[in-house]
């Protein structure tokens, strides 16, 4: 650990030289990338006059007041998010974990109740109590569950009906729907992994050829797309590259051409990510671009490129903290997008992930850690494959692994409508 507070990157790299220059050309690409790189200067004066010494805070006490409330009571504003509440039990568990909040028990508890409402009788957690299993809610629950990391929540999880259900949404080509019915995409990938891994019930058969349908998803940017063949995007790359680490594939992607689309991704002015090329800065990839330089850092390493690997987590991690502290926190607690958009819980979650991502950063058994601004900015480390703190990971595991291995020998699913095989 340093232990010294890392001085602001000086505001004047904040600098119009780094600005969008569309050499006379506007489009609607140009004109969107020009008025949030005005909004941001703007913030970032506003905050130059207001504060002498320029250490931006973490405003903690705010964001816990809201990540509080919010576990209790959700406003209207959250309707649209009905099929989607393990997810909201997820986003706020985390964000206090980061926060070293503990759960108090009696909610911890609450929660359990809530996500075994959310289980489905045939295996697997739906978006809310009734509905169809889904494989989104299912990582989040199971996450949630692991982040109270008691005997009450370990235990709500059926393990063998939850292998029923993957098994369930599993495609002979090795992809998965999301759900029966559904969609195929790379995040159904992930989050079966890493369920699966979490709880002890990942068999050979289970991911058979999924790595392989995986890869087909790298595209020649050098990230990943949803399906192959489509545009590479931070969220569907973070959910490939994890699960091939969970499946001790990642050393088969071009990971050179994947590091230099990442690292490229960063926005030279706004400090933040983008999701893809050409498309604006958003807070939550901060988690979803950023977490996967820890994953690409061991990779290299792994494959002997200890010159690349040196390189710390090869972003800058001074500017993402930046951009976190100074554009994409709520002054009344949670965090936003980009300057002027309303908070929620999922920004939330995935700016302070990546947030801890950024202070943290470490080689094999070294460990340290880059606070900008007090000490009091430092939240815990998270996980960077399965995004709970890394203790939650240990003691599921120990946990789970004290357990039996269901049976697998149920047949995967029927395959996929013809539209959505590759
Ligand atoms: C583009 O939205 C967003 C997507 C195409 C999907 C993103 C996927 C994730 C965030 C990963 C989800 C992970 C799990 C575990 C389920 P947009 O067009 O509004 O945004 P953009 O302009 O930033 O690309
Ligand atoms: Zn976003």
């Amino acid at each position: 650990m340093d232990g010294v507070p890392t001085p602001l990157r000086c505001f004047n790299e904040y600098n119009s030289a780094e600005m969008l220059v569309d050499d006379g050309v506007e489009t609607v690409t140009s004109v969107e990338q020009k008025k949030v790189e005005r909004s941001i200067k703007e913030v970032v004066s506003v905050y130059k006059q207001m504060h002498s010494l320029p250490q931006p805070t973490l405003l903690r006490e705010q964001h816990y007041q809201y990540l509080k409330k919010g576990l209790r009571h959700l406003s209207d504003a959250y309707e649209c998010l009905d099929a989607s509440r393990p997810w909201l039990c997820f986003w706020i568990l985390h964000s206090l974990e980061l926060l070293e909040e503990p759960i108090p028990a009696a909610v911890a508890s609450d929660v359990c109740q809530f996500l075994s409402r959310c289980q489905s009788p045939r295996g697997g957690f739906s978006g809310g109590p009734g509905q169809h299993a889904h494989l989104a809610p299912t990582y989040a629950a199971v996450n949630a569950l692991c982040i109270i990391g008691t005997e009450e929540s370990y235990n709500i999880i059926d393990r063998k009906k939850l292998l029923d259900f993957l098994l369930s949404v599993k495609q002979p080509n090795g992809s998965f729907v999301m759900h029966v019915g559904g969609e195929v995409d790379v995040r159904s990938a992930y989050c079966a992994a890493s369920v699966a891994t979490l709880t002890n019930i990942l068999t050979p058969k289970l991911f058979e050829d999924t790595a392989t349908w995986i890869l087909s998803c790298q595209n020649w940017e050098g990230g990943l797309s949803g399906v192959p063949g489509l545009e590479a995007h931070g969220g569907y790359t973070f959910c490939g590259t994890a699960a091939l680490v969970i499946l001790g594939k990642e050393h088969m992607l071009d990971l050179k051409a994947l590091l230099r689309w990442v690292v490229s991704r960063q926005m030279r002015f706004e400090g933040g990510f983008q999701g893809r090329s050409n498309k604006l800065v958003d807070g939550c990839y901060s988690f979803w671009q950023a977490g996967l330089l820890p994953l690409l850092h061991r990779a290299l390493f792994k494959e002997g490129e200890s010159e690349l690997s040196r390189q710390r987590w090869m972003f800058e991690q001074q500017a993402l903290q930046e951009y976190i502290l100074l554009c994409c926190q709520n002054p009344g607690g949670g965090l936003v997008d980009k300057p002027g958009k309303s908070r929620d819980f999922y920004h939330t979650c995935y700016c302070l992930s990546g947030l801890s991502i950024a202070q943290h950063f470490g080689n094999m058994d070294l460990h340290h850690e880059m606070i900008l601004g007090e000490e009091e900015n430092r939240l815990a480390p998270t996980h960077p494959v399965y995004n709970i703190c890394p203790e939650k990971v240990s003691k599921a595991l120990q946990h789970f692994h004290r357990l039996p291995l269901p049976d697998d020998s149920r047949q995967p699913g029927p395959p996929a409508p013809d539209h959505l095989q590759s």
